[in-house]
């Protein structure tokens, strides 16, 4: 859940310290980095072996230690790391941090970050409740400082008020929601078509084709994970449903269809199913008897969904369809381009044997050109078509933060 996640966690003098020994170790299991900044205060509550042991990590406590200044300074420590968190924080580092003073290694940290910061005030009610503190704590939020607690009960001093640190679960989840909701594509929608569909002929027989969904569904999760909120219309598969995802179960094209209108509008849309064709013109409610000659099928055609959508009204702003095709591959997907009226083709060669694999070796077509990626898992080739989806938001961002 904090996979990948550097969190570098400033323990200032407070009893709750005790309490950060335990969100260290929460934040681990998580799958975070921790390092840990130790003030003098903090050193009085917890020691530096017991936070180097739960962190996996060397503990940073002095400014002027030539050792650590010289192994990790104080600005490459605050550079390092994705969030900065105080717990406890005690009055004195929040004055410290309202005041830009620069006394001990946590406070110059502090004011070298360029790095979102959340501090959990700890302190006893009648501290907490003093206009400078109150007065620090606005100063702080007008910083864009991120205040978690403090939670109401019983102190350590034995009073009884506001002060006390939150729990070290509630800090962990808070910063949870934190980098949910501070990954690349949070706020965007996006919505997904997966696998085949399938075309009754008649009660118990079908036209369908051989997609897995295993792209497609790679595709849902990789948008999910980066925040997106995700909408996959999917065909029959044998695949999970992906964790995090809101998912539509149909069977033919015009289901996929309308399953897909009526989650419009979205940001995003990644037309990966392979899309029957054509269906059969006639519904047939019994199954068809054999009774010595065959029978003959009348096709009709059915919607083309990444072409309506490309063309509806309430059109998502970037709209990638796949081509499967078995010759001419780039000249294909570049027409199918203009004859969609889509903004991106994922084109893939399928006689290389993609239909159920791993694997899948694709070209990414665009206005502005093509360029091919190596052979890669189809998890890979989802998240490095994410990771261009991103690089078009934030490209589409500063556009508009230009004008
Ligand atoms: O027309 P063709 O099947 O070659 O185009 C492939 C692309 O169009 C894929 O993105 C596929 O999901 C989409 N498609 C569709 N509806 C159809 C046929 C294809 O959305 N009826």
């Amino acid at each position: 859940m904090l996979t990948g996640k550097r969190i570098l966690l400033i323990i200032s003098g407070g009893i709750a310290a005790y309490k950060s020994l335990e969100l260290v170790r929460l934040f681990k299991k998580s799958g975070a980095d921790v390092r840990c900044i130790l003030t003098k205060g903090g050193s009085n509550f917890v020691t530096p072996l017991s936070v180097a042991a739960i962190s996996e990590e060397q503990v940073f406590t002095d400014l002027f230690s030539l050792k650590d200044e010289t192994e990790m300074g104080h600005i490459r420590l605050s550079r390092e790391a994705d969030l900065v968190l105080v717990a406890p924080a005690s009055a004195n580092i929040l004055g410290q941090m309202a005041h830009g003073l620069a006394e001990d290694l946590a406070s110059t940290t502090l004011l070298a970050t360029n790095k979102p910061v959340m501090v959990c005030p700890a302190m006893n009610p009648m501290m907490w409740e003093h206009p400078a503190t109150q007065e620090n704590l606005e100063t702080l939020k007008t910083r864009s400082i991120h205040i978690i607690g403090p939670a109401d009960g019983d102190m350590a001093c034995g009073e009884t008020g506001t002060g006390r640190m939150s729990e070290p679960q509630d800090i962990h989840d808070s910063v949870l929601r934190f980098f949910d909701s501070h990954k690349p594509l949070s706020g965007f929608s996006a919505l997904v078509t997966s696998g085949p569909t399938y075309e009754p002929i008649d009660p118990v027989r079908f036209i369908g084709n051989r997609s897995s969904g295993k792209q497609g569904h790679a595709i849902a999760s990789a948008l999910a994970d980066q925040g997106a909120v995700v909408t996959l219309v999917t065909g029959p598969v044998a695949l999970p449903d992906p964790e995090g995802v809101n998912v539509i179960h149909i069977e033919t094209a015009q289901e996929m269809l309308d399953a897909y209108k009526s989650a419009l509008p979205a940001d995003i849309a990644v037309c990966a199913a392979a899309v029957s064709d054509w269906r059969t013109e006639d519904q047939v409610n019994q199954k068809i008897k054999k009774n010595g000659a065959a029978p003959k099928l009348t096709l009709t055609e059915n919607p083309d969904i990444l072409k309506t959508i490309s063309n509806a009204t309430n059109r998502p702003a970037l709209v990638i369809g796949f081509a499967a095709e078995t010759e001419n591959l780039i000249y294909n997907a570049t027409n199918k381009l203009s004859k969609k009226g889509c903004d991106w083709i994922v084109a893939n060669d399928v006689s290389e044997n993609i239909f159920g694999s791993n694997k899948n070796h694709v070209y990414l077509v665009t206005e502005n050109g093509h360029e091919e990626w190596p052979q890669m898992d189809k998890r890979a080739v989802a998240s490095a078509l994410v990771d261009e989806i991103i690089n078009h938001t934030n490209t589409i961002k500063l556009k508009e933060a230009a004008e």
